[in-house]
């Protein structure tokens, strides 16, 4: 499963890409406005889209197809690693045909079942995101979307990457895997989670603890 940062802070960005764990960035605009501030969001798309290798998603705020096509085709031209999301909305699925036919790689997003999660695949969507977190949110199981999606698009041999979006914990982040997402795009926060357990500290420090020990006593030794 490949893992994207789902943030607009360049920050977090460079210390996954440093730390070789990132495939890609997932961005909407509720992250870039805040990672933006006063700055013009254009700018930062194009530091993140340099600062990393793989895809970057920026979703379009228009609400009509000519509109979030228009747009799309300007993001697009920002970066090469650029992915134009649209939201999963009728307007948006027409706005993702003429993108794809266009060459330009779309990412369907805010998904909340796999029947539209298979119309997005059908408009051409290279990536589906469905939002796990937020369906949890409403007492159902976000994560049996991905799950039925991995098994449609395995069947009927549907190409669009699944992409399990709106994590919240390592735990979905394993579910996700488990599941047969092709992606979980995480926060910073959870990233940093999974890299944690606490008998591996545990263990470093008694590993470093017991070498200290033998090194005086080489040291020991070895001195007049
Ligand atoms: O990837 C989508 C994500 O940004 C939404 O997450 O936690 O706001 O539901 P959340």
């Amino acid at each position: 499963m490949k893992i994207f940062l789902d943030t607009a802070e360049i920050a977090e960005i460079r210390w996954a890409v440093g730390a070789g764990l990132i495939d890609g960035v997932t961005t909407n605009p509720t992250l870039l406005s805040r990672a933006a501030g006063a700055g013009d969001p254009r700018d930062l798309l194009q530091e993140i889209c340099g600062a990393v290798a793989g895809p970057v998603s920026a979703e379009v705020v228009a609400v009509d197809p000519d509109g979030m096509y228009r747009e799309g085709k300007e993001l697009a031209r920002l970066a090469d690693n650029i992915v134009v999301k649209v939201p999963m909305l009728e307007e948006g699925l027409v706005a993702a045909r003429r993108l794809s036919a266009d060459g330009i790689d779309v990412n369907v997003t805010l998904v909340f079942s796999a029947m539209q999660g298979l119309l997005a695949a059908k408009a051409g969507a290279a990536y589906v995101s469905p939002f796990v977190g937020r369906l949890d949110d409403t007492g159902q199981d976000g994560m049996e979307v991905v799950a039925q999606l991995r098994t449609i698009f395995r069947t009927y041999e549907v190409d669009a990457q699944i992409l399990a979006a709106s994590l919240r914990h390592p735990r979905h982040a394993l579910q996700a895997a488990l599941a047969g997402a092709d992606i979980a795009t995480l926060p910073a926060a959870v990233l940093r989670q999974m890299l944690l357990h606490p008998l591996t500290d545990r263990g470093v420090d008694q590993f470093l603890s017991d070498w200290s020990k033998l090194g005086h006593h080489v040291q020991a030794e070895g001195t007049p």
